[in-house]
């Protein structure tokens, strides 16, 4: 009985000692444990004589549920103790900077096409797509482009070479020219030949973009041998040179500004009779004469024309009965411009400190 009050009173006196957790379950262990002094004491009932076990049984137990809650109170106690004690010493810099997390962003050319194909999306205008390896045919040849036009030029066209074939790789030269156009295979120099393509497979009313890859052998600030290109056309009963006026001009007041000037000057293209080649006020300068519009004051960003009726016949449609133009435009010209982009071999260089800006 003394020794159960001996205990208790050294259990008080270890609680006030006190000040952590750990100490705590030091503590539990130690009265508590398989071998813990209260743990012996219970066993050790056992030895004692039946009348006298009842009494002191109750002792122990007594003093067993005092320590248990004792040491849930203390647990409680020193637990909250301990994160206020932790929330005091601990300080939170919050100038530090977060974590990075690395975006991805679009990029600028994707940009200007997708946006170049909304504009015609919006003017009902549906999107084709065509072959990046094509046929002579469909290049050249159904284009009205004839065998000896400059842009058939092996400085400008990358031909692929098809079985059996191909010793030579000249195109040019009189006689030594075997090439065909039903099986010579080049890469596409422009977006036209799907034109062809899709002629052949629709009738008109006809009204459709089609942007791609094109490749042309070339390379410098303003040329890179892989490029991209819009191709538009529209094919229906009295189609006039006045709608591609204003589609056209419709077209870069949406990708620039409204007030930007736009002038059509004549030119040439085998595919297209008149052809012209579009012009606007230089962005840049606003018409004041730069670098960029090499004085001028004015850049080309689109070529188009009425379509050449040797280029309806190719394909069956009556010359008669249907008119149509077409227009192609370099994507990569018209980001330049946007952005003020001066070298355009920065689009392929993959440099981050280039792309992170868009
Ligand atoms: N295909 C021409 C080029 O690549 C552009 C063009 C397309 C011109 C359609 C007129 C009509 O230069």
């Amino acid at each position: 009985m003394g020794d159960v009050n001996k205990l208790r009173e050294e259990f008080v006196r270890e609680c006030k000692g006190l000040s952590s957790l750990k100490q705590l379950n030091d503590l539990r262990i130690r009265y508590l444990g398989k071998k813990g002094l209260l743990t012996q004491r219970l066993k050790a009932l056992s030895a004692l004589s039946p009348a006298e076990r009842p009494a002191a049984g109750k002792e122990i137990n007594i003093l067993k549920r005092y320590v248990e809650a004792e040491i849930k109170r203390l647990e409680g106690e020193l637990s909250s103790l301990e994160s206020r004690k932790k929330v005091a010493t601990e300080s939170i810099d919050i100038t530090l900077p977060g974590k990075y997390i690395p975006a991805g962003s679009r990029h600028p050319v994707n940009r200007v096409l997708d946006e170049i194909v909304d504009i015609f999306l919006f003017m009902g205008f549906t999107v084709e797509e065509g072959p990046e390896v094509e046929l002579d045919h469909y290049n050249f040849e159904a284009l009205n482009i004839p065998r000896d036009h400059p842009a058939r030029d092996m400085q400008d066209t990358f031909y692929v070479k098809t079985d059996g074939e191909r010793q030579s790789s000249s195109s040019t030269g009189d006689g030594g020219d075997k090439r065909e156009a039903e099986t010579d295979v080049v890469l596409r120099t422009h977006t036209s030949p799907v034109q062809i393509r899709v002629m052949e497979k629709q009738k008109p009313p006809l009204r459709f973009i089609a942007p791609g890859k094109v490749y042309r052998c070339d390379s410098d600030v303003s040329h890179t041998p892989m490029f991209h290109q819009v191709e538009g056309l529209m094919v229906g009963e009295d189609i006039t040179f006045s709608h591609v006026k204003s589609v056209l001009k419709l077209f870069v007041h949406s990708l620039f500004s409204v007030d930007t000037p736009v002038r059509f000057r004549p030119s040439y293209f085998p595919f297209t009779e008149p052809s012209a080649e579009i012009d606007i006020g230089c962005v840049l300068c606003k018409g004041a004469g730069c670098r960029v519009c090499k004085g001028t004051g004015w850049i080309e960003v689109l070529g188009a024309g009425m379509v050449h009726p040797k280029v309806f016949e190719g394909v069956g449609y009556d010359t008669e009965k249907y008119t149509g133009f077409a227009f192609g435009m370099g994507v990569e010209r018209l980001t330049m411009l946007k952005y003020g982009i001066d070298d355009i071999r920065l689009f392929y260089e993959n440099d981050l400190r280039f792309l992170r800006q868009f």
